[in-house]
């Protein structure tokens, strides 16, 4: 009997979950929701917070060593804006009932992913130019969609990032910009670091649709809104004329833009290279994960005087 009942209102709460989807509207904590709905959203929220903390390593690599004043502090202003990034979106996954700890611990027990692009080393400063033109580039047309997510809480903390985003991706053209302008090394040393960064940047958007099987029930869900290829031609088509104005040449030599389909045609991805780091053999992963869980331990003291803190509080209110 029992069984029965809660079939029919879970068929009444999958309609009304149905009915939200379908008009556009967003689904909140509160809400009803499928259970792979949900598990779904909390591997790529979580996935997302992880890319953002360690996403600020390859960055703050650079901050000691930045030419002036005014680059430490942009970059320093930058990779703190990440921090934040994974700090909103880690507040969205908790809201699915997900504990800020267990995300924690799946980051730094190495079961969980982060983007991939974070696997790559940063040897000159025009890496930083390239980090922001390119891989927050690719961020923001993946991001920008995403501010029309379903799930309310993820959508809202998108619109916060995506503002940030747009401040990293011009800082990191202009650095581009003023070394493409400066002294024939310096314009060599931009080129190089976009070679560095170009197709990595590219597989950001992840494999072809047909290899994404994840892809078409999230876009059903409207978790997602455009197709992995889909995003990967607007970023190519934004890069082309940003190349042009760097003065720097595009590595894929192959590109064209075909008139009759109105797409990029692009050079063939090296997908093994993507699966080697998605696995862990990319060129940084151990060094990105041992930094992670030294920080962990580092911050142990301070967590512990936090919540020392929080209990003398609750303490003291009880005794007024
Ligand atoms: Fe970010
Ligand atoms: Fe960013």
């Amino acid at each position: 009997m029992t069984t029965s009942v809660t079939a029919v209102e879970t068929t009444e709460e999958q309609a009304h979950f149905d009915a939200l989807i379908e008009a556009d509207l967003r689904i909140e904590p509160r809400d009803w929701m499928p259970e792979a709905y949900r598990k779904t959203l909390i591997r790529q929220i979580s996935q997302h917070a992880h890319s953002e903390i360690i996403g600020m390593q390859p960055e703050a690599n650079w901050i000691t060593r930045a030419p002036s004043l005014k680059r430490k502090a942009i970059l320093m202003a930058k990779v703190q804006d990440e921090a934040g990034h994974g700090l909103y979106l880690y507040s969205a996954a908790q809201t699915l009932g997900i504990t800020r700890e267990e995300m924690n611990m799946q980051l730094i027990e190495g079961r969980a992913r982060y983007s991939s692009i974070f696997n790559y080393h940063t040897p000159t400063w025009a890496d930083m130019g390239a980090i922001g033109w390119l891989v927050d580039g690719a961020a923001i047309c993946n991001q920008v969609p995403l501010c029309r997510a379903s799930y309310g809480p993820y959508g809202r903390a998108m619109v916060r990032i995506c503002k940030e985003e747009s401040f990293h991706q011009r800082q990191g053209f202009e650095i581009l910009l003023e070394l493409a302008q400066g002294t024939p090394e310096q314009k060599q040393m931009a080129q190089e670091a976009v070679d560095r960064w170009y197709w990595p940047a590219l597989m950001m958007f992840g494999p072809s649709d047909d290899a994404s099987p994840n892809s078409a029930r999230s876009m059903a869900w409207k978790i997602k809104r455009f197709s992995n290829d889909e995003l990967r031609q607007r970023f190519v088509g934004m890069c082309v004329p940003q190349f042009e104005a760097l003065g720097l040449e595009c590595p894929d030599k192959d590109l064209r833009f075909d008139e009759e389909t109105g797409q990029w045609i692009m050079g063939e991805i090296d997908w093994s290279e993507f699966e080697a780091v998605l696995d862990g053999r990319g060129p940084a992963n151990t060094e990105r994960l041992k930094r992670r869980r030294e920080a962990h331990d580092s911050g142990a003291w301070v967590r512990e005087a936090a919540t020392a803190y929080a209990r003398k509080q609750a303490e003291a209110r009880l005794a007024a």
